[in-house]
């Protein structure tokens, strides 16, 4: 068993604030893996490269460390600079690629090497930590994801309106849960929890208990 508490689920779906409430609770560290992606978009972007063909040995460069809740970008500290709307669909779009999957996973697994962790994004029960100790899929409607991202400043282009939110949602769901490899979907052994109409509090103290904690 790794000593993992991986929480997966689509956009939107309050992962990153569950995620590190619940690391709190627990004593655990917090790691969010799709800040590794935005941080290899927004390092793309920066290098005038295509999206959508990331070199192989790009990612290899680029020197991504965490700590604890920040993350340095060849020793810069990235934060807003990656919770923008550029950012997420360009995370969503370089995750495709197997080059760069597969350039972030030891990343990811090194993670744990240092103790308990509750880590979050899309493919952490199912590919990064297998035998996670429990493994969560958070879930909630397009509306409520959306009028959850709204309520997050940053993450949205000013002047946005549900129905567009909704759409660009919709837009990442599709491509993030259709691609080849390490597709978004719950593992087998995963507990779903739709938190549409929950509060936070309802969700960590959910994951809580499943844990036993
Ligand atoms: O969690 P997020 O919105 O910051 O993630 C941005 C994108 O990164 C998401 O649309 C897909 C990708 N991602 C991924 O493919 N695998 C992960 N473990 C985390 C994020």
């Amino acid at each position: 068993m790794s000593t993992v508490v991986a929480i997966d689920g689509p956009a939107g779906a309050g992962k990153s604030t569950v995620a590190r409430r619940l690391a709190e609770k627990l004593g655990f560290t917090y790691v969010n893996t799709g800040m590794l992606y935005r941080a290899v978009a927004y390092a793309a972007m920066r290098s005038g490269l295509d999206l959508e063909r990331i070199p192989e040995d790009f990612v290899a460069s680029l020197k991504l460390v965490q700590e604890g809740d920040s993350l340095f970008l060849d020793g810069e500290k990235l934060e807003a600079q990656l919770r923008t709307p550029q950012c997420a669909r360009g995370a969503s779009i370089v995750s495709k690629q197997p080059a760069v999957r597969s350039a972030l996973l030891e990343l990811q697994r090194d993670a744990a090497r240092k103790g308990w962790i509750v880590m979050e994004g899309r493919d952490i029960g199912t590919v990064v930590f297998p035998d996670a100790e429990g493994k969560f899929f958070i879930t909630a409607s397009v509306e409520e994801r959306a009028r959850r991202r709204l309520a997050q400043p940053g993450e949205v282009i000013g002047g946005a309106t549900l129905e567009k939110v909704m759409a660009e949602i919709r837009e990442r769901d599709l491509r993030d849960s259709t691609r080849e490899i390490a597709p978004l979907k719950p593992a087998p052994d995963a507990e779903v929890i739709d938190t549409t109409g929950m509060t936070i509090d309802e969700v960590v103290s959910a994951i809580a208990g499943a844990l036993g904690r």
